[in-house]
């Protein structure tokens, strides 16, 4: 980035002193929004190509200013381009730019248009296309799910890998492992579709807004809207330059996803650690410990715990930016972008590694298993077992509490109660019905809509595979 020797700023008419420097800097945009600079030539294209449509540029202004746009761009692609902060933002330095490049002509660019909706235009734009990226990147890790949730329906010697499911993170009830990578699935599903949802209403361009009031000029704004590929354009000239909750609600997608994933990285570290042991993670993918040899870490779980901070911030960041501003456009929004940015790239990448990572680790299912029958996780199913037989099930809880209290005293599994004991506990209990109490039993039993039985889990891998391929 260069600062040389101001050249005269575009709007510098009204002007008799050179700008501070301190105020150069802290009003420029150009460091960051130059990323804007391919949505920002594209919006000027289909701008000065309307112009020519309606009659208020002539056909060989159009042909100059539309080449000396291309050429910029294709500087700009190669790296060629200055960019400068006295220029102070993406579209002062194109349109200078364009200046030096093609004279005086250039200046006839700015018709019927003003930098409110230049910016709105190229910001919507670039949410539009992060927008869409970061939902088909949501659905390729929700496939990845799913593959990994078909793939542990058989894994453990042709039979299901059992996970203990937990409450409190206390353990609860066995469920299936793949059952684990389908509720993650659902989650991401759904944060597909808010991505998509909220691409669906951004689709307006704010194009033609100007500065906030509209113009005079017989400008087209469907046509530049339909050049953009947006299906139409804003309605009303100040909320089309004013508003900027297309970007909050990309970086509430945003926000809810990394909340999702950052629940999955906890999860992750957790059965990666020794103490559990549950799942080994691919050496590609964790990190080693500059002192301790042993170590290997799981970094990317970590970190991934530990951005989803900075993109709820960028959320909040926002949320702030705008909530105090009157109508229609204040400075503030420039605001508007490094967060939108930074939550792009954030949850970008997140999403890539995640995709890479679960399909190279491994699940130790005889630790998982032995786990998941622990903790008189089939206590349940022992009170579901009296309670069919009649017995109301508050009862058949308070006489299973007992037994867990007998067992747990006694350093014993429930299976390892005596048929006394189990009888006197309750009549319809006996040793038979405790050596009954297999995890694989217990989720062979929960066969309810959305339950963890194998047959339901294997349905939903089914159902969820046809949905993401059609
Ligand atoms: N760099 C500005 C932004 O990002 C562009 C719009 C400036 N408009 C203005 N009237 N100063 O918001």
């Amino acid at each position: 980035m260069t600062n040389q020797a101001q050249d005269r700023k575009l709007w510098g008419g009204r002007f008799a002193e050179a700008t501070a420097d301190l105020v150069e800097q802290y009003n420029a945009s150009v460091p960051f929004d130059q990323r804007l600079a391919e949505q920002d030539i594209r919006g000027s294209l289909a701008h000065v190509a309307m112009l020519g449509q309606v009659g208020i540029l002539a056909a060989d202004e159009v042909a100059q200013i539309s080449e000396g746009l291309q050429a910029i761009l294709t500087d700009i692609r190669a790296g060629h381009f200055e960019w400068r902060l006295d220029r102070e933002d993406v579209h002062m330095n194109v349109e200078a730019a364009l200046r030096d490049r093609i004279g005086p002509v250039a200046g006839k660019l700015h018709t019927a248009r003003s930098r409110n909706d230049q910016v709105a235009v190229d910001f919507r734009l670039f949410v539009k296309e992060a927008t869409l990226q970061l939902a088909d990147l949501t659905r390729q890790l929700r496939s990845v799910m799913v593959q990994e949730a078909q793939r542990h329906l058989t894994s453990d010697q042709g039979q299901p890998v059992i996970l203990p499911g937990y409450t409190h993170l206390q353990v609860a009830q066995p469920i299936l492992l793949s059952h684990w990578f389908l509720a993650y699935a659902e989650m991401l599903k759904r944060d597909e579709g808010r991505f998509r949802d909220a691409a669906a209403r951004m689709d307006e361009s704010p194009l033609g807004s100007a500065a906030l009031a509209g113009t005079p000029w017989p400008i087209d704004r469907h046509a530049t809207a339909a050049a953009l590929g947006f299906a139409r354009p804003t309605a009303n000239s100040l909320d089309g330059v004013g508003s900027r909750d297309f970007a909050l609600e990309f970086l509430s997608a945003c926000s809810i996803l990394m909340a999702h994933l950052s629940r999955l990285s906890e999860e992750t570290v957790l059965y990666s650690t020794f103490e559990f042991g549950f799942l080994t993670l691919p050496d590609s993918h964790t990190t080693g410990s500059s002192i301790m040899p042993q170590k290997k870490n799981p970094d990317v779980s970590e970190l991934a715990r530990g951005k989803s901070g900075r993109v709820f911030g960028n959320l909040m960041g926002l949320l702030t930016v705008v909530k105090g501003t009157p109508l229609a456009y204040n400075k503030d929004l420039q605001e508007d972008k490094e967060g939108v940015f930074d939550s792009f790239d954030t949850c970008s990448i997140t999403l890539r590694l995640y995709a890479e990572m679960l399909p190279k680790s491994t699940w130790n299912a005889d630790v998982t298993r032995a786990a998941a029958a622990r903790g008189y996780s089939t206590a349940t199913d022992l009170a579901d077992h009296l309670a069919r037989s009649g017995v109301p099930f508050r009862e058949a809880h308070e006489v299973v509490g007992g037994l867990v209290g007998l067992a747990s005293r006694s350093g014993r599994q429930l299976w390892e109660l005596t048929d006394n004991e189990m009888r006197q506990a309750h009549p319809l209990l006996s040793a038979e019905v405790a050596g009954q109490l297999t995890v694989e039993a217990s989720v062979a039993g929960r066969g309810s809509f959305g339950g963890t039985a194998p047959e339901r889990v294997q349905a939903a891998v089914q159902a969820a595979l046809s949905e993401l391929d059609g």
